[in-house]
Formats: C-alpha cells, sequence, structure tokens
C-alpha cells in the first residue's frame, strides 16, 4: 500500500508517519509537506533513513508538484492532515486558511479523481460543530450536529469537509472524514495551550490564560487518534464521517494547574489575559459511531498522557527550544503583550 500523508511535519502527521511505518513495515509512507512555520523537518528525522519513507516539500494547492507526486507514487490512500491549525492566528490573518484548508483540498481530491485513488482520508475537526454551552452537560456533538463554526479556521475546516461530501456524492470519490477533538502529546507546536504553558512555565514565565479559562475542551492523547484514522482508513464506510473524542473534558484552567503542579510551580504564574474573540465555550464527542463500528477506544487515561507528554517536553527541549527562539518569538511578542 502507498499513502500520501500531507502535513506529515506537524504535530499529529509526523505521530501519524511513525505509527503506520512502525505498524505496517509494508507500507511505504510518503510524506508531502509545504513546512510552514509549524512543519519541522527535525520531527521526521528519525524516518528519513527508512526506505519505506519518502519526504516531499511542497505545497497541497500546487497542481503542479501534486499530479506530479501522484504520477511518480501511484497513491492508493491520500490522509490529507495539511492545514493551517490554529484558531488564534485565523483571527488574525484568515485568508490563508481558506487557501490552504479549502483550496488545497481541492487540489488533493481533483489529484485523486484524475489519477484514481482507493480512499482519501479528510482529517477534520470538532470545531466544525461549534460550541456546546457550559450548562448542558447531556449535550454533545454527533456526526449528525449541524455544522456551526466559529472562527475563520473552523469555517475553513467546515468548509473543506463539505467539498469533501461533494466529491463523493457528485464524482464518487471514495472519501471519508474524521472529526477529532483536542489532541495533545509529542511534537504538539508551543503556540497551542499544553505545550505553551509547559514552556513557560518551565521558564518561569506568566501563564497566559483568556478570560476565566472556563472553556471546556476534549483532550484526546495524539496516539488515540492517529490509531482511530488507522481504522477508519482500512475498515470506514465510504462516504461516511466519524466523531473521535475520549470523554476527556476538562476547563482550561484545570490543564494549566496540572501542569504547574506536574513541573513543581507556583499556581501564581497564571495570569488571566484578554479573551480569544468568538471563543467556544464547550467542545465534547460523542464518540459512539466509530465505537460500535470499528470497535475504536481512547487506550491513554489523560493521567498518563500528560505525565509522558511533560516528560517528552522535557527530555527534548532542543526540539520546542529550537522553535521558540526562532520567528515565533516575534509572533509571541505579537500575541501576548498587549492582550
Ligand atoms: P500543525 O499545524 O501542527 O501541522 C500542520 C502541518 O501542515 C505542518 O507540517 C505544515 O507545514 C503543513 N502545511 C500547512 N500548510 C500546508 C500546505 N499548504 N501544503 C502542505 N503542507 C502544509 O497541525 P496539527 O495540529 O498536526 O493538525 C493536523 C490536522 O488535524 C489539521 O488538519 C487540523 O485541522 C486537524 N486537527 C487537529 C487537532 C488538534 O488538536 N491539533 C484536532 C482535530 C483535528
Ligand atoms: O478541537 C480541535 C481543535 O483543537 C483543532 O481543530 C485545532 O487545530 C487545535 O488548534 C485545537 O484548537 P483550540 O483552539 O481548542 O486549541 P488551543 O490550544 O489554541 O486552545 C485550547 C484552549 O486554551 C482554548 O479554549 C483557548 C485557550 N488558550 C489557548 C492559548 C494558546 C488559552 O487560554 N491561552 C493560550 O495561550
Amino acid at each position: 500500500m502507498n499513502i500520501i500523508v500531507t502535513g506529515g511535519a506537524g504535530f499529529i502527521g509526523s505521530n501519524f508517519v511513525f505509527h503506520m511505518l512502525n505498524k505496517y513495515p509494508d507500507y511505504r509512507i510518503i510524506c508531502l509537506d509545504k513546512l510552514t512555520y509549524a512543519g519541522n523537518l527535525s520531527t521526521l528525522e528519525p524516518v528519513m533513513d527508512n526506505p519505506k519513507f519518502r519526504f516531499v516539500k511542497a505545497d497541497i494547492c500546487d497542481r503542479e508538484a501534486v499530479n506530479k507526486l501522484f504520477e511518480e507514487e501511484h497513491p492508493d490512500v491520500v490522509v490529507n492532515f495539511a492545514a493551517e491549525s490554529h484558531v488564534d492566528r485565523s483571527i488574525e490573518n484568515p485568508g490563508i486558511f481558506l487557501e490552504t484548508n479549502i483550496m488545497g483540498t481541492q487540489t488533493l481530491m481533483d489529484a485523486c479523481r484524475k489519477y484514481g485513488i482507493k480512499r482519501y482520508h479528510q482529517v477534520s475537526t470538532d470545531e466544525v460543530y461549534g460550541d456546546l454551552p457550559l450548562d448542558r452537560p447531556d449535550l454533545f456533538f454527533t456526526e449528525e450536529t449541524p455544522i456551526h463554526t466559529s472562527s475563520p479556521y473552523s469555517s475553513s475546516k467546515a468548509g473543506a469537509d463539505l467539498l469533501v461530501l461533494a466529491y463523493h456524492r457528485t464524482y464518487g470519490l471514495p472519501v471519508t472524514i474524521s472529526r477529532c477533538s483536542n489532541n495533545y502529546g509529542p511534537y504538539h507546536f508551543p503556540e497551542k495551550l499544553i505545550p505553551l504553558m509547559i514552556a513557560n512555565a518551565l521558564a518561569d514565565k506568566p501563564l497566559p490564560v483568556y478570560g476565566e479559562g472556563l472553556n471546556v475542551r476534549d483532550w484526546l492523547y495524539v496516539e488515540d487518534h492517529c490509531k482511530a484514522i488507522d481504522l477508519i482508513i482500512h475498515n470506514g464506510r465510504v462516504g461516511e464521517v466519524y466523531n473521535v473524542g475520549g470523554h476527556n473534558e476538562k476547563q482550561n484552567i484545570e490543564i494549566v494547574k496540572i501542569i504547574c503542579k506536574e513541573l513543581g510551580k507556583p499556581e501564581s504564574l497564571i495570569t488571566h489575559v484578554g479573551d480569544r474573540k468568538g471563543h467556544d465555550m464547550r467542545y465534547a464527542i460523542d464518540p459512539t459511531k466509530i465505537h460500535n463500528e470499528l470497535g475504536w477506544l481512547p487506550e491513554t487515561k489523560f493521567e498518563d498522557g500528560i505525565k509522558k507528554t511533560i516528560q517528552w517536553y522535557l527530555d527534548n527541549r532542543d526540539w520546542w527550544e529550537t522553535i521558540i527562539s526562532g520567528e515565533y518569538q516575534n509572533y509571541y511578542d505579537k500575541m501576548y503583550s498587549n492582550r
């Protein structure tokens, strides 16, 4: 099996590349990544010499480059992780989100139509469903929940999802979509809540919690997400959407306090800052469909996953210190100085 993994130099994509090469030594995995600020080639160093792995630097919006890769590799499956993924950046600069997340998806699917494919899998997000109120803990997102987005990021992901389903209905493209909750684990880019708080706490810097920190996210260890996608591309029904989440809801403030405790840092570092515009209150996935149809269940308990994650950041300081010492510093100052 030949699988093109787009966005494989990013957080979840790289974990997926490692998972697939480990589990299926006969598969050929081709990573296509533009190496934006969020992509890091050093992440893929451990597999660069693997004869079953190939890295190609290209933009998913570049039709010529995408077609060339299809002609060279004859992929059976495409798994599209490539995206602009950070909500705060989408609020500052929506344009690139529409280009990459929607037009890039179209470019990939056009190549799938042109050259033929067994499966196109779109990695999507629970954010396409909007948010749930804090006072209705009985409500969860199912695959039938209407699309109701809040940010330019989630709107671009929803636009892509609709296009994927349209390519299935109109052209018969064999597609699947997964909509996952918040991931955490190794190689998470330091602009996101958990790694940002770990990095700041280790430097005894303020821990910037948006608003009161009562917003709820449904955290899933990244390896569990990768296993869900693995199951869907092999056994999922074509044309279907699968929600992925582990019933692990936590308020942001709880997460930051857990990180302080694990690192032995004082909670006095916590600083409440201006809220995110349009900030979603609560995400919560109902994973019944993927459980019943494909037998998927999350395997990593949050208490273990967060410990493993913090240990990974302690053991891999080079990886994230290099990132935060570069262009990221300008981003951080711009986003947080007057918040
Ligand atoms: P990330 O920002 O860490 O990585 C994105 C990767 O895509 C980077 O390697 C980047 O270089 C690459 N990329 C960006 N634009 C590209 C382009 N035009 N062409 C080729 N490559 C490009 O993102 P992530 O957190 O790993 O998320 C991966 C996917 O999973 C995204 O589609 C995201 O919407 C989705 N998702 C993420 C989460 C989460 O909690 N992180 C949860 C659910 C779904
Ligand atoms: O739900 C899935 C989504 O999860 C993915 O689709 C996105 O790609 C991914 O980035 C993530 O989006 P969030 O906006 O939920 O993640 P983020 O880590 O940016 O923020 C998590 C929560 O923490 C959110 O309520 C905002 C808050 N936050 C975030 C940062 C960066 C803070 O309070 N302070 C911060 O500095």
